[in-house]
């Protein structure tokens, strides 16, 4: 798992001004709520008083109060109140990281990392957002007991869908495309492809009979963003099209919770929301069946530990592109922080570490950049 991405927090709704919400992504905890003026806010969830949780507390005023002696901190990660210490009398020390946030698609990001704002890779970009022609789905959130890499790269994997997916109607690539290389482009942060399947017209009409009657091929492809968005565009035709937007926050290293936005050009009236989404149920549920027998859970750390073949190539590009983030020192130590699990609380470090000192936890350990031999690491 990556620090220094986009991460989904949790959806806009479940984020208030009068719970605070726990939330555990890459394995740490952090607490988000919303401040005086309705933003929200996140914050790390480790009181550095003595180790009470925030998310466990309440909000008042617009500031997380731990529950254990009442110490408030407000949306920047400041403790502004101590209940036993007069005000001007507060440690500089008593602060915790607070992390950029965006809320955008019904959906609450933070930026869990320390790059300065200018090199932060993007978030994804739903470009057919609130777009005319375009509608939108209703957010579909479901948790799998899977890693996320597993679940990225079960999406960038255009010969499964013929097994996994009968309530697509199993589609099939193009059998001339089938035995050739998986040609890939690339993304900002990510690469993609697109294939033709051969429509069998089958199982398809669940999917959309409208769209696929009389049409021979279907278009499909997908890419990633970052190490946890994935796109994927479905092309019936010209005005036919799905696209479907898989952000994943990775909980832990075998817990993924996945937010889903489906767009869509055609059955645009919102009795067809419901129909659609009951479909996609159906699909998601095909995946996860298979991705939660995966063995190992987290994708082996050496090729040589499995058999990849040319139409595994989006998952190689994937790889490569985790490679590359692990070489510039993203990547968490897993090893270390399961060793020091209750000994250590450790926090993702925020931009401000950058910038300011007097920091109480220590900054979740790395593995170090470029290091020749984390090749045979494993990928966690
Ligand atoms: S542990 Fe949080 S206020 Fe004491
Ligand atoms: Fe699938």
């Amino acid at each position: 798992m990556y620090i220094n991405f986009w991460y989904p927090m949790a959806t806009s709704e479940e984020i208030t001004s009068y719970e605070p919400a726990r939330i555990t992504v890459l394995g740490l905890k952090f607490v988000a709520f919303r401040d005086k003026e309705g933003e929200a806010r996140v914050l790390s969830d480790t009181c550095i008083h003595r180790g009470g949780a925030l998310g466990k507390g309440w909000v008042r005023d617009g500031c997380a109060v731990c529950p254990y002696h009442g110490w408030e901190f407000d949306g920047s990660g400041k403790c502004v109140e101590i209940p036993t210490v007069a005000k001007k009398n507060i440690p500089a020390r008593a602060k915790v990281d607070s992390y950029p946030v965006q809320e955008k698609y019904g959906i609450v990001f933070a930026f869990l990392g320390d790059l300065p704002e200018e090199e932060r890779p993007p978030l994804v970009e739903i470009s057919e957002w609130e777009q005319e022609g375009w509608r939108a789905n209703r957010l579909f959130v479901f948790e799998v007991n899977a890693f996320y890499e597993r679940s990225i790269e079960n999406g960038l994997d255009p010969s499964h869908n013929q097994f996994v997916h009968p309530a697509q109607g199993s589609p099939e690539m193009n059998p001339d495309l089938k035995r050739k290389p998986l040609e890939m482009g690339e993304l900002p942060w990510g690469s993609k492809f697109i294939v033709e399947f051969a429509n069998k017209k089958t199982g398809t009409e669940a999917l959309n009979e409208e769209a696929t009657t009389g049409v021979a091929e279907v278009f499909a492809g997908s890419g990633h963003i970052g190490p946890n968005q994935m796109i994927t565009w479905i092309q019936f035709s010209e005005d036919n099209k799905f696209h479907q937007y898989f952000i994943e926050q990775p909980i832990d290293e075998s817990h993924t919770r996945i937010f889903f936005h489906n767009m869509r050009t055609f059955l645009m009236e919102s009795e067809n929301d419901d129909r659609l989404r009951k479909v996609n149920l159906v699909v998601a549920k095909e995946d996860i069946a298979i991705l939660e027998e995966l063995d190992p859970v987290r994708t082996p750390g050496s090729a040589t530990r499995e058999v990849l073949v040319p139409s595994d190539n989006a998952i190689v590009a994937y790889r490569q592109h985790l490679d590359e983030w692990e070489a510039k020192g993203w990547r968490i130590d897993m090893d270390t922080l399961r060793a020091n699990r209750g000994n250590i609380a450790y926090a993702i470090p925020c931009p401000a570490r950058r910038t300011e000192k007097n920091w109480v936890l220590d900054p979740v350990p790395l593995l170090p950049p470029a290091a020749p031999a984390l090749k045979e690491a494993k990928r966690a």
